[in-house]
């Protein structure tokens, strides 16, 4: 999978991509990540990137001109065109079965916002797909990029350690996870429970079953409900 990231700030984003899982991957070749500067399309001497809004108010906007230019100059770097998804908080809220499509994705081209927003030309001229991380406002899109790379990134086959591991986590049926222990068996007076020391495999999978079920009722029954429409195609409980 091809990423390119169109931010004023790239150098956010060179720690992330050689930490941990996200830079295994980096590294491996399972995923290839450039990082295009938007000030290095700006043509005037201050190298602006930005400018007032017609009507008035607050704030800055950001400017089509080096914006066009740095999607089409990384567009034209390689054949096909890239998945555009514009990080605003006016998009779609990702969830799981956004990051599930973006996974199948060849190659995602990530644009970053700063200032109080895009010049509207720019969703109007550009095939971008908008999307946003939460209900809440951030400064600019590079943090919300993050959010969206680590959560392709660690899906791609071979990014994850054990071959299953993704699909156990949270959200991957629709569900919280269920709680999970490890050594040592009593710390501070709290026990692991006998039944994940008992050996007996399907026993502590109907456990862990019932664990998730009760825990995602009791923080999150949204998502319970949201699992029981037709429309998602999940008629997979009985419950
Ligand atoms: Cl994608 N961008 C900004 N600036 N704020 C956000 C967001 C994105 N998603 C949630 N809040």
């Amino acid at each position: 999978m091809q990423i390119d990231v169109l931010t004023l700030f790239p150098e956010v984003f060179e720690p992330f991509l050689r930490s941990s899982i996200v830079g295994r991957a980096v590294s491996s070749g399972l995923v290839e990540i450039g990082l295009t500067n938007i000030r290095d399309f700006a043509h005037d001497r201050h190298k602006s990137v930005d400018d007032a809004p017609f009507g008035g108010g607050a704030g800055m906007v950001m400017a089509c001109g080096p914006v066009f230019e740095a999607v089409e100059s990384v567009s034209a770097r390689r054949g096909g065109q890239p998945q555009i998804l514009l990080l605003t908080p006016q998009g779609r809220v990702m969830d799981q079965s956004v990051v599930r499509e973006l996974v199948g994705q060849e190659w995602l081209l990530l644009l970053c916002g700063h200032y109080e927003g895009f010049d509207e030309r720019i969703r109007m001229g550009l095939p971008v797909r908008e999307l946003s991380i939460g209900d809440y406002v951030l400064s600019g899109g590079e943090a919300a990029a993050l959010v969206v790379m680590d959560a392709v990134i660690r899906l791609l086959p071979g990014a994850l350690g054990h071959a299953d591991s993704a699909q156990h986590d949270s959200f991957s049926d629709g569900l919280l996870e269920y709680p999970q222990y490890t050594r040592p068996r009593e710390f501070r007076g709290m026990a692991v429970p006998d039944i994940l020391l008992s050996g007996d495999h399907g026993r502590i999978a109907a456990w862990r079953r019932e664990q998730a079920l009760e825990r995602t009722r009791q923080r999150r029954p949204d998502l319970l409900s949201a699992r029981e429409m037709p429309a998602e195609g999940r008629r997979d409980e009985n419950d």
